[in-house]
């Protein structure tokens, strides 16, 4: 049942009625207590969901809403294997990769627990031994660079998490994410690279995706240019659910790591799509990482819908986007170490739930994932905050604070805090021009106010908290869709686009027709540029 079916729903459209005009500051002002009420704390993170237009009413209608849509039998069923992703007849068991060794994870009859951890094992050791200079290229030299060549899930994760840990990072290796058919971005990573001491990883669960193996070819044809066909086995290491492709690639079977087509890409950076996270952070990290996720996928089992973080972050997501008309979230890290994560969450979110057919295929009658954006504060700050303020959008804010940021010197850290925590009230504050006594702010001056936002704080970013972080963002997306009655874990929408730019490719080269006169004189108009000298 979606959860315009479930009849809390319209206890809560009567509700949002109630509450009409009420200003979420009136419900810190009537509740002494909200914070407490309306804040959530595990696994090192704060989840803090006052700043909302939700009180006590609306917040039981939404767990009532969320109880009727079965969604606790849901949460068991992707846990147990059932095959969520039901347009590819696959489960969804990327909780798989951060389980404990011990556990038992059956699926289709089989525990696939040895298997996973078999290639964790590998991904540790092989890590290590580059960390350790144990590896070497084929000219002897010690590893200094590690290229990941993918894109999407085989590149946001692991980018993101090299970045927000790398005050962890061994110095003795760099690291450089290439994933744009551009040319100019392999180009430009080599140019920073020598291949003696260079290891490329070519991270792409299909082994097909077209910008991942134009760049592996090229990288491959400058490791030969310089080294030898020899050389190639030294230089490329492979993560990928298809083996047999990586090995006709060129890639030593040794170092080819593997993973069940029960991960989706963008979910799969807990396994060895990881590797480069664990190159950079140490297998002792990583396991520490992997635990945070852990964490969380015990707390998603097992709390109370009521007192369940990623539970609370979908619904209170649902109440903003399908009752107030939210048409955004923004997700605002304050701490540089976090910059890749809105990018991250993009894909993670909008590839996840930018759906619109519901199970047995009708169209959904409601809306489905708003659209994510994002930039670490402060930076946010002086570019788009502006319309957050002032804008006639009703976007929610997610803030992620860090107490103590790494790197935090004097002051700094501090004044990110502060800032954070203060953009926060200043959306829900606004500048109270037209509370009785004050004198009228102009209307250009003035800020509404009464918008809404989430915060996350945690005390550090840690290997664990990052895990926890990210595990609460998947099971939230995995919340919402449960709710919408939508898949969650396939992407067919991008497949269009994929074929129609191998129709224009030829279009380019051969005969420009069976297109619309836009998208034809666009195609003439690069091909006379190509063509001249
Ligand atoms: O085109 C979308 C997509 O399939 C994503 O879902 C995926 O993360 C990305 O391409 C890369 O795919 P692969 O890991 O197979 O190269």
């Amino acid at each position: 049942m979606h959860f315009k079916d479930a009849p809390a729903y319209k206890l809560l459209a009567k509700h949002k009625e109630f509450l009409g005009d009420t200003k979420i500051l009136d419900l810190f002002k009537d509740n002494p207590g909200r914070f407490d009420e309306f804040s959530r704390e595990d696994c090192g993170v704060l989840f803090d969901f006052s700043k909302n237009l939700i009180d006590r009413k609306t917040l039981g209608f939404l767990i009532k809403m969320a109880e009727q849509c079965g969604l606790s039998a849901q949460i068991r069923d992707l846990f147990d294997g059932v095959k969520l992703n039901f347009t590819e007849n696959r489960a969804a068991l990327h909780m798989a990769l951060r389980a404990l060794w011990s556990d038992t994870i059956m699926l289709s009859g089989r525990n696939i627990k040895s298997e996973i951890q078999d290639a964790a094992d590998r991904c540790a050791s092989f890590a290590d031994k580059v960390r350790s200079g144990d590896f070497r290229g084929a000219t002897g030299t010690r590893i200094l660079d590690v290229v990941n060549i993918g894109i999407g899930g085989s590149f946001l994760g692991p980018k993101m998490a090299v970045r927000a840990l790398s005050h962890l990072k061994t110095p003795l290796v760099n690291f450089h994410f290439v994933s744009n058919m551009d040319a100019a971005e392999i180009g430009e990573t080599l140019k920073k690279c020598s291949p003696e001491s260079t290891l490329f990883i070519v991270s792409s669960k299909t082994f097909t995706t077209a910008e991942t193996m134009a760049n592996a070819r090229d990288a491959r044809a400058w490791v030969v240019a310089k080294l030898g066909a020899e050389a190639v086995k030294h230089h490329f290491a492979a993560v990928s659910s298809n083996a047999q492709l990586a090995k006709e690639f060129g890639v030593d079977s040794k170092l080819i790591f593997s993973f069940g087509d029960y991960v989706g890409g963008r979910y799969s950076m807990w396994g060895p799509i990881g590797l480069p996270i664990e190159i950079a952070i140490g297998s002792e990290n990583f396991g520490a990482f992997l635990a945070g996720g852990r964490a969380i996928d015990e707390h998603f089992k097992n709390k109370p819908l009521s007192e369940n973080i990623p539970v609370l972050m979908a619904l209170v997501s649902v109440w903003n986007n399908n009752f107030l008309g939210t048409e955004a979230e923004v997700v605002l890290p304050y701490s540089s170490h976090l910059e890749h994560l809105p990018s991250y969450l993009q894909q993670l979110v909008m590839e996840s739930n930018g759906k619109s057919a519901r199970r047995d295929g009708s169209p959904v009658p409601y809306e489905t994932s708003p659209v994510i954006f994002g930039e670490a504060g402060t930076n946010g700050q002086h570019s788009f905050y502006q319309l957050l303020h002032q804008g006639t959008r009703r976007i929610l804010s997610d803030f992620i604070i860090v107490a103590r940021p790494p790197g935090d010197a004097g002051e700094h850290g501090l004044e990110l805090a502060a800032n954070g925590i203060a953009q926060g009230e200043a959306l829900m504050r606004g500048t109270g021009a037209n509370v009785a006594g004050r004198e009228k702010l102009s209307p250009f001056k003035a800020t509404p106010g009464n918008r809404p936002s989430n915060t996350f704080l945690i005390e550090r970013i840690t290997p664990a908290t990052l895990g926890a972080i990210i595990a609460m963002f998947e099971h939230k997306t995995f919340v919402e869709a449960m709710l919408w009655e939508i898949n969650p874990f396939d992407q067919f929408g991008v497949e269009l686009g994929k074929k129609l730019a191998l129709d224009v490719m030829d279009s380019l080269k051969g005969k420009n027709e069976g297109h619309d006169s836009s998208t034809a004189a666009l195609i003439e108009r690069v091909r006379k540029v190509r063509q001249s000298p």
